[in-house]
């Protein structure tokens, strides 16, 4: 399975009745192994979780910590941009060369890296003392 049909699967799964926007991601692992992830909201609004950190949360919990690309789709009119706390999530675990494929249901891409999305990002080197 690609990982535009693993985003696009697992979307199903959003559990997004206050929004009505479900959103699916996939992430491919160093291992090759596809992880994915879907939003889960909550009726107490900001208990909710995107599906980017889903599909991260399913990778480190099977022991894996580095990731290789990601692909990201929902129902958007336009391709669908992981939120800033999810672009600081996916920097954690990819490189800055890391390939993030942004897209909509109706077959429309966008192809950017992780470094693109989070310019200047807060990372161990500096907390370094
Ligand atoms: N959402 C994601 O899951 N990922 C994104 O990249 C953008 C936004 C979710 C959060 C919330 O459940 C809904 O989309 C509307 O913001």
């Amino acid at each position: 399975m690609s990982l535009k049909e693993a985003a696009n699967a697992v979307r199903e799964n959003a559990h997004a009745p206050y929004s009505n926007f479900k959103v699916g991601a996939a992430i491919r692992a160093q291992s090759g192994t596809i992880y994915v992830g879907c939003n889960v909201e909550n009726v107490a609004y900001p208990e909710g979780t995107c599906a980017e950190a889903g599909a991260i949360a399913a990778m480190v919990a099977a022991g894996e910590t580095a990731l290789t690309e990601a692909y990201v789709i929902a129902g958007s009119p336009m391709p669908v941009t992981p939120c800033g706390g999810c672009r600081q999530k996916l920097a954690e675990f990819a490189q800055g060369t890391t390939r993030v494929t942004m897209a909509t249901t109706s077959g429309v891409e966008q192809v950017t890296t992780v470094a693109e999305l989070l310019p200047g990002v807060f990372n161990a080197a500096h907390m370094e003392t």
